[in-house]
C-alpha cells in the first residue's frame, strides 16, 4: 500500500479544508488534503455567496484576497421586503464600517486551489477517504485513488469532509452529541443571466411565502423562492418561477429584480445540527462536518472559516511550543460562535417564512417583527452586528 507521511491529514476540499491547508502551510506546517470529488465539480458546484467581514479579513491577511478586493462586491446594508415595502438596514453605520461582500463560494475555492498549487504541497482530488483509525494515538486516514486504497500516516486528523463525511464515523457515538431541527420548507434556487436591478440584497416576507434577491456579479442575479421540501424542480417550468419571484418581491415603488436565462435550477431543504464535542482525540471536525445552518442567515461558509482560523492557531501553537491547551479548548471555543449563528440563523429564518400550517395570527405576528426590527435602531443594530458576523476571538 502506498503510504505518506504528514503533521495533518485534511479530508475534504471545500473552503473548510482548502483554508485550514493554506494556513497551516503559512505557518509552515505541511499537510495532504484529500478530495473525493473532481476539480471541476469542486469549483463548479452552485452555492452560497455572502462573505463577512471576519471572512474578508483572513482572506486578505492570508494573501489570497487579492481577486476579491477586485471582484467582490461590497454591500453597505441588505433591503428586508414586507407589505409591498423594501425598508433598508445600513450595515455599516450601525456597526463601525463592517460590512459583508458578495463573492461566490466557487470563487473562493477557486482562490484557494491556486495557493495549494502553488505553495507546492499535496492536494488530491479524486481520492476518497473510506478509513480513519488511530484517532487517539497514531492518526491514518486510509482512501482510494484510481481504484487503490493508499494510507496518509499523521500527526493529526481535520475532518473537513462536510455533512455527509466519513471522518465524523470515527468518533464513538457515545462521545457525541447531535442537536438537530428540520424546517418544514425548503429553497429552490436559480442563477439567472440579468443585470442586479438592486445593488444590495433583499430579502422578502410575501403572503406566498419567502423570497431572496441576491446576485454573483454585475451580470448575474441570484434568486430563491421557498418552497415545499418534496417539491419536484419539473414541476418550475421558467415562466412558472418568474411570475413567482416577481410577485413576492415587487414592491410598490415599482421595483421587481430584471429577468433572464436561468443558467442553473435546484431544490436544497433546510436544517439545523450541531455536533458536540468538535473534536475527538486527534481528530477535529471544522464546517458542515460538525454544523449546518440553515441559508437564510448565510453563515455556512463563514462558519467553516471561522473554525479553521481557530483550529490552525491551535495546530500552530502546539508545534512552536510542544502545549496542548488551545488544541485542547477548540471544540469550546468554535461552539460558542456556532450557536451564535445557529440562533441568528434560525431567528431569520422563522420571522422570513411561512410555516405550512401557519395561521393569519403568525403571520400578522411576523409582520409586526418585521416593522420592529426594521424601525428600531437597536433592533437593526441586532441584525446588523450577526450579520456582519460577531467579531472573532
Ligand atoms: N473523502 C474525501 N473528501 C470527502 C469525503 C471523503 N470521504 N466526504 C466528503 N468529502 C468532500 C466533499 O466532496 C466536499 O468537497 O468534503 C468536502 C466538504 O466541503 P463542503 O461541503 O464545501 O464543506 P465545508 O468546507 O465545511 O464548507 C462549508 O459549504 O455546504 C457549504 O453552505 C456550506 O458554505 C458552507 C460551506
Ligand atoms: C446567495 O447569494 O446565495 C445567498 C445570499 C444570502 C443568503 C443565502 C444565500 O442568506
Amino acid at each position: 500500500m502506498k503510504r505518506v507521511r504528514t503533521q495533518a491529514g485534511i479530508v475534504g476540499a471545500g473552503p473548510a479544508g482548502l483554508m485550514l491547508g493554506h494556513l497551516l502551510h503559512l505557518h509552515g506546517i505541511d499537510s495532504v488534503i484529500l478530495e473525493r470529488r473532481s476539480e471541476e465539480y469542486v469549483i463548479e458546484r452552485v452555492r452560497a455567496g455572502v462573505l463577512e467581514q471576519g471572512t474578508v479579513d483572513l482572506m486578505r491577511e492570508s494573501g489570497v484576497g487579492e481577486r476579491l478586493g477586485r471582484e467582490g462586491l461590497r454591500h453597505a446594508g441588505i433591503y428586508l421586503s414586507f407589505g409591498g415595502v423594501r425598508r433598508h438596514i445600513g450595515f455599516e453605520q450601525l456597526t463601525g464600517g463592517r460590512s459583508i461582500t458578495v463573492y461566490g463560494q466557487n470563487e473562493v475555492v477557486k482562490d484557494l486551489i491556486a495557493a495549494r498549487r502553488a505553495s507546492g504541497r499535496v492536494l488530491e482530488f479524486e481520492a476518497e477517504a473510506v478509513r480513519i483509525s488511530g484517532v487517539d494515538s497514531q492518526p491514518r486516514v486510509v482512501y482510494r485513488k484510481d481504484g487503490e486504497e493508499c494510507e496518509v500516516v499523521c500527526d493529526f486528523v481535520a475532518g473537513c469532509d462536510g455533512s455527509h463525511g466519513v471522518c465524523r464515523q470515527a468518533i464513538p457515538e457515545e462521545c457525541l452529541r447531535v442537536y438537530e431541527r428540520e424546517y418544514p420548507f425548503a429553497w429552490l434556487g436559480i442563477l439567472a443571466k440579468a443585470a442586479p436591478s438592486s445593488g444590495e440584497l433583499v430579502y422578502s416576507l410575501h403572503e406566498r411565502g419567502f423570497a431572496l434577491f441576491s446576485m454573483r456579479s454585475p451580470a448575474v442575479t441570484r434568486l430563491y423562492l421557498q418552497c415545499a421540501p418534496d417539491e419536484d424542480i419539473e414541476d418550475w417550468p421558467d415562466e412558472r418561477l418568474w411570475g413567482e419571484l416577481t410577485a413576492r418581491l415587487s414592491t410598490v415603488d415599482g421595483w421587481r429584480p430584471n429577468r433572464g436565462d436561468v443558467m442553473q435550477k435546484g431544490i436544497t431543504g433546510m436544517r439545523s445540527s450541531v455536533v458536540e464535542p468538535m473534536q475527538h482525540g486527534r481528530l477535529f471536525l471544522a464546517g458542515d462536518a460538525a454544523h449546518i445552518v440553515p441559508p437564510t442567515g448565510a453563515k455556512g461558509l463563514n462558519l467553516a472559516m471561522a473554525d479553521v482560523r481557530v483550529l490552525a492557531g491551535a495546530l500552530e501553537n502546539y508545534y512552536r511550543t510542544g502545549r496542548q491547551e488551545l488544541l485542547n479548548s477548540y471544540s469550546d471555543r468554535c461552539l460558542r460562535r456556532v450557536w451564535q449563528a445557529q440562533r441568528f440563523s434560525w431567528w431569520m429564518t422563522t420571522m422570513l417564512h411561512r410555516a405550512p400550517d401557519g395561521n393569519a395570527f403568525d403571520y400578522r405576528r411576523q409582520l409586526a417583527e418585521l416593522e420592529y426590527v426594521t424601525s428600531s435602531r437597536a433592533a437593526m443594530t441586532a441584525l446588523a452586528e450577526n450579520y456582519v458576523g460577531l467579531p472573532l476571538e
